[in-house]
């Protein structure tokens, strides 16, 4: 198969890419590929919002600039950030005229939320489901272009380089191409290649590599693996950002029901198993202090009393008011026993977000030539150390509208007339035969996002990143060596895309001596004075 644009990804950045390229290029064709279904991504799951300065007589670009800086703790690329604040307000008037609604005030007026971090409200929502909303509006527009064809159940394995012509690539290569990916169509169960001409990587995160994550299923760094494997840039993977209030239900762990900060935002306040507000004994901002400094005092105040969690209290909220902006989250808490009204919430912080990934420049381009990476696989400077609420779907929006502009460019010169990687064979599977027993899978997932939670979670320290090292390279081996001589499935490969990922965390946290925003180290308790992204 053939298409000039293929997306990997149908989250918010990937389907954002694809209408832009669909309306500007009606003569080309461009494939959206899903590893399950279209609207199985984190975009779906957004609760809180999409920060965007729409209130000009009390808010400005500078201030969301500034919170953004602070956030960040230093490393974000202030470059980047004015970019994405700037070009931010575009994107969601775009958003807004294919179709996605935010809710608004009687008078008219977009009613804005505040998260922590945020010194103005400034967060536009669709009650608590925001996400869903936006997915929702982006495929149906994706479904009114006729040259998207959008593949669900298409497991991507790897990117196509010069590696697969026989040329040894390694991290110094100049001029390493992507030429398309090798995809697992699990309609099929065959292995198919797909050659494109610009390839757009919109894989979203991670927070499957740990134990408790408000991600869901699909969230396993695909990408990310795949491109570190093709030679690629990736930097920063230490900065995983904990969401500080997941839903804590005894026994549930893996896709974690989320807690918005907006209910922080609207006045919910943390407690600790004594009833104490706790908050501010940490930070004067208190509740909505930036979440690296939240989900620490919860991580501090869970260990002093030996708990699993602490609770927001949201008791002194209106019913009606906390029903009408969050009804989704007043029906979970019912459903498992707490009435919002008359209980506290137990919650406790959890995987959310990885603030680095795939290497990228301003216009999305990656180390690798005609791949671009957006959204939550990518690192594009503007996260820093730790990630402002609210700023992920408006970076994946204003990086996937930089990405097509640069692309369509590309498309148009003679040098894209031709297909690279034509001569490419197809996926070998000699030697390899079905798995005999899955639990040769399952348990190495269970220990990864063990030793992932316990040596390299909130918390770390150079004894506990070696011994997850350690792990990581067993488990490396052992899962390398399945992995030769068993057919792919989606759970091997997730697994052997997770190890990865690990590794680079580990990787990049071993290398960053000092405490930083998410990253908090205690033999370097301190900042170093030197700002350094950690690039592998
Ligand atoms: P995703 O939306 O995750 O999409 C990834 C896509 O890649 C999926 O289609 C998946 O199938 C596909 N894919 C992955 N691997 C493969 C493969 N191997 N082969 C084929 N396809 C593959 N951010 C905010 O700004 N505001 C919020 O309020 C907010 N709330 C959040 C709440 C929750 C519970 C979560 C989990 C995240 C939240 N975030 C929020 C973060 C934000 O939702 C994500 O960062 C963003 O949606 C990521 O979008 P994306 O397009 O990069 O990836
Ligand atoms: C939330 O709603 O609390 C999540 C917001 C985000 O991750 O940006």
């Amino acid at each position: 198969m053939q298409t000039d644009f293929l997306v990997i990804g149908s989250g918010i950045a990937g389907l954002t890419y694809a209408l832009k390229v669909a309306a500007a290029c009606p003569d080309k064709s461009i494939t959206i590929l899903t590893k399950t279904q279209s609207d199985e991504t984190n975009t779906k799951y957004a609760q809180g919002g999409i920060a965007g300065v729409m209130d000009f007589d009390n808010d400005s670009f500078n201030k969301h600039i500034e919170d953004t800086l602070i956030a960040g703790d230093g490393l974000c690329n202030k470059h980047i950030v004015e970019i994405v604040v700037k070009e931010g307000v575009e994107r969601i008037e775009e958003i807004i005229t294919w179709g996605a609604k935010f809710d608004k005030e009687t008078g008219g007026d977009y009613k804005l939320g505040k998260e922590g971090g945020h010194s103005e409200f400034r967060i536009l929502h669709h009650k608590d489901v925001t996400g869903k909303e936006m997915e929702r509006a982006l495929l149906d527009a994706i479904s009114r272009k006729p040259n998207i064809k959008l593949l669900n159940h298409c497991f991507v394995l790897d990117i196509i380089t010069q590696h697969h012509l026989g040329y040894l690539i390694t991290k110094s290569t100049p001029d390493i191409a992507c030429y398309g990916v090798y995809v697992l169509n699990l309609n099929t169960s065959k292995v198919e290649k797909i050659l494109s001409k610009i390839t757009l990587m919109a894989s979203g995160g991670n927070g499957q590599v740990y134990r408790s994550t408000t991600n869901p299923a699909i969230a396993t760094g695909d990408g990310v693996a795949m491109v570190y494997r093709a030679k690629g840039r990736i930097e920063n993977m230490e900065f995983i950002q904990f969401h500080p209030t997941a839903l804590y239900e005894t026994g549930i762990r893996g896709h974690n029901f989320l807690i918005t900060e907006a209910v922080r935002g609207d006045g919910g306040i943390l407690r600790n198993h004594a009833g104490e507000a706790f908050m501010e004994r940490y930070d004067e901002r208190k509740d909505l202090a930036p979440r690296d400094i939240v989900a620490r005092a919860i991580d501090n105040e869970m260990k002093i009393a030996g708990t699993e969690n602490v609770f927001l209290d949201c008791r002194h909220f209106s019913k009606e008011k906390f029903v009408e902006h969050f009804p989704n989250i007043y029906e979970k808490c019912l459903s498992i026993g707490v009435d919002i009204t008359k209980q506290l919430i137990p919650v406790a912080p959890a995987a959310h977000y990885s603030c680095g990934g795939i290497k990228t420049d301003e216009h999305g381009r990656t180390s690798i030539n005609y791949l671009y990476a957006a959204g939550e696989c990518a690192s594009t400077g503007l996260h820093g150390a730790n990630r402002l609420a609210s700023n992920s779907l408006l970076e994946a929006m204003v990086f996937a509208h930089r990405a097509y502009s640069d692309s369509v460019k590309y498309i148009q010169t003679e040098s894209s007339a031709n297909f690279g990687g034509a001569q490419v064979g197809d996926w070998k599977t000699d030697g390899t035969n079905a798995p005999k027993e899955m639990i040769l899978i399952t348990q190495s997932v269970k220990e990864l996002k063990l030793l992932m939670s316990d040596y390299v979670g909130i918390v770390r320290n150079n004894e506990r990143l070696h011994r997850a090292m350690k792990r990581i390279d067993l488990l490396y081996a052992e899962t390398e060596a399945l992995y030769q001589k068993t057919i792919v499935s989606p759970q091997l490969c997730e697994l052997r895309n997770m190890i990865t990922v690990a590794y680079l965390i580990v990787k990049c946290a071993e290398f960053r001596h000092e405490s930083r925003g998410l990253h908090f180290n205690t033999d370097y308790p301190e900042k170093l004075e030197r700002i350094q992204n950690i690039v592998l």
